[in-house]
Formats: C-alpha cells, sequence, structure tokens
C-alpha cells in the first residue's frame, strides 16, 4: 500500500513540486506564519480544542512534504478538494482531520466577516 502512495506523491511531487518549492521561497523569507495560518486567538469564532488543534497539525504535520500554505489562498469550495488528499498524505485520523477542517473553516469565516465590514 505505502508504494503506491509514494509513488503517487513521487509523481505529484515531479509535476507540482516546483511549485510549490517556488511558494515556499516566497513565503519563506516575508509572510509571517501568523498571516499563512492566523492564530486561534484572533479568529472571530473564537477557538474549541479542535481548532487549536487543527492549527497545531496544520503547522506541523502539514508541513512534512511543503511549507505551510496559506490558509487564505484557498476558497472554501478549493478546501473542499483539497483537504481530503492532504488528509491521506497526512495520514490523519477522522478526528484529525476534522480539527483542521475546522481551524481552515474558522479561519475563512474570519476573513469573510473581516471583508463584510470592511
Ligand atoms: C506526504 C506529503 C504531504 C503532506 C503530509 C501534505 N501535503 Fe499538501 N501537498 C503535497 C504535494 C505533493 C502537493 C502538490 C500536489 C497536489 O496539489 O496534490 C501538495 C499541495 C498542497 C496544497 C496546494 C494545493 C493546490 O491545489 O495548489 C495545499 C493547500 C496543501 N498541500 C495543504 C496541505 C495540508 C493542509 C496538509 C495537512 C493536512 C498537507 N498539505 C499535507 C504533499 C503533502
Amino acid at each position: 500500500m505505502s508504494s503506491v502512495f509514494n509513488s503517487i506523491s513521487a509523481f505529484l511531487i515531479h509535476r507540482w513540486g516546483g511549485l510549490a518549492v517556488g511558494a515556499a521561497l516566497l513565503g519563506g523569507g516575508c509572510v509571517s506564519v501568523d498571516t499563512i495560518a492566523p492564530p486561534v486567538a484572533t479568529l472571530s469564532g473564537g477557538g474549541g480544542d479542535a481548532v487549536v488543534e487543527g492549527r497545531r497539525l496544520y503547522l506541523t504535520t502539514c508541513t512534512k512534504c511543503h511549507s505551510a500554505e496559506p490558509v487564505l489562498d484557498f476558497t472554501a469550495a478549493q478546501w473542499a478538494t483539497i483537504l481530503p488528499e492532504m488528509a491521506e498524505e497526512s495520514h490523519f485520523t477522522s478526528t484529525q482531520t476534522a480539527a483542521v477542517e475546522a481551524y481552515i473553516q474558522a479561519v475563512l469565516a474570519t476573513a469573510s466577516t473581516a471583508t463584510e465590514t470592511r
């Protein structure tokens, strides 16, 4: 099983790795981690344990293969496709996937509120 996943990953990295590395280089120097993954305390809905755990996973497990992608670079619709794939890449349990999903949704909700009030 893992060899199948490895070859899929190898294919994806081969095909898309250049883009991911480019984004990592751009993000590395000048974008702060708080911009990439806003702290839970700054989220409009506050954050329960799942949201806190989701951010932790986002900045740890989700950075094993690439740097942390800015949450707000993707819409909710894009995340609905991306997250299941990346949760599988991360070998997450359903609880861990739900935690990252809760965190991403909280960030998106906060951003949409901010846009409305501006
Ligand atoms: C096993 C390696 C691996 C892990 C772990 C991993 N990713 Fe990825 N990720 C990739 C690869 C390879 C790509 C580029 C190919 C692709 O888009 O499928 C990628 C791409 C992405 C993208 C860009 C997608 C796009 O359409 O541009 C996002 C966002 C992302 N990952 C988020 C995450 C999150 C969130 C987690 C944790 C839940 C995670 N990744 C964990 C390998 C990984």
